[in-house]
């Protein structure tokens, strides 16, 4: 199967260079200072698939040391446009090589996964990851539920694409996010949590929690299905230890 990194391109990163955290992208990273609170110790972090920066800026705003890496020059242009004291590097699609040698504590991968497709790709970037990790480091890893391709929401609309309904764990999908300029939709890979929980422990990762946040009506945003279906899946992941 074919598949394109859709943010390899100059008109989508800068519309994703504007974007902060609003409506359903609240959602995803609202409960993850708490998250990490409760698992990690220790300030040093890695943003794997650092987009325009703004995870690798949310980690920062938290007290991290953090490095951001990504597949696309165009997003890491914007990254470093809007931080230029940050430390971003470009890495060649499955490889990990400008921080090969470091250690952290933390691996922030915030929607990355949905833009890598196959078992193969997943299970050997989820590897290099816990490679990285101290001993009693974490990978938090925040992905798209599958059911984000089949309803609508504050931040996304996939009305357009009914196909969406077919399409089983590894198929890509398309969806359309509607608070940035450039409405082409993105093409992403839906992928189950039966399967997650494959390449996780193919990759000598345990799920030490796994959490599928819901929006509160008291919350100031016009939540579309965030109330009652999780968009997002997150998990906290460590070594998996032989015993
Ligand atoms: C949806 S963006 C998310 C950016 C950022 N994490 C955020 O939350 O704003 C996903 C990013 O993952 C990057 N990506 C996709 N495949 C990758 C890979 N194999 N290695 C590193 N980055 C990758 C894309 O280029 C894109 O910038």
């Amino acid at each position: 199967m074919e598949f394109n990194n859709v943010y390899g391109d100059s008109q989508r990163a800068e519309a994703y260079a504007k974007l902060e955290f609003p409506g359903t992208y609240y959602l995803a990273y609202r409960d993850i200072p708490e998250l990490i609170s409760g698992h990690v110790k220790g300030t040093r972090a890695l943003d794997f698939g650092c987009g325009t920066g703004r995870s690798t800026r949310f980690l920062r705003a938290l007290g991290f040391h953090a490095t951001g890496i990504d597949i696309s020059e165009d997003m890491l242009k914007q990254a470093r446009e809007l931080d230029p004291e940050g430390e971003y590097y470009l890495v060649e699609d499955g490889s990990l090589s400008p921080v090969r040698n470091e250690a952290y504590d933390l691996v922030l991968s915030a929607f990355t996964f949905d833009n890598i497709p196959t078992m193969e790709k997943k299970v050997s970037l989820f590897d290099q990851l816990r490679e990285l990790l101290v001993d009693k480091g974490k990978i938090l890893s925040l992905v798209s539920s599958p059911e984000i391709y089949t309803h609508e929401w504050a931040s996304f609309s996939t009305r357009d694409f009914p196909e969406n309904r077919l399409a089983r764990s590894g198929d890509k999908v398309k969806i359309v996010m509607t608070d940035v300029e450039d409405r082409r939709p993105v093409e992403d890979i839906i992928w189950s949590e039966e399967d997650y929980v494959i390449a996780y422990r193919q990759a000598g990762l345990e799920i030490a929690q796994k959490t599928k946040p819901l929006a509160k009506t008291s919350e100031p945003y016009q939540w579309v299905n965030e109330t009652t279906i999780a968009p997002w899946t997150i998990y906290v992941l460590k070594k998996h230890i032989q015993q």
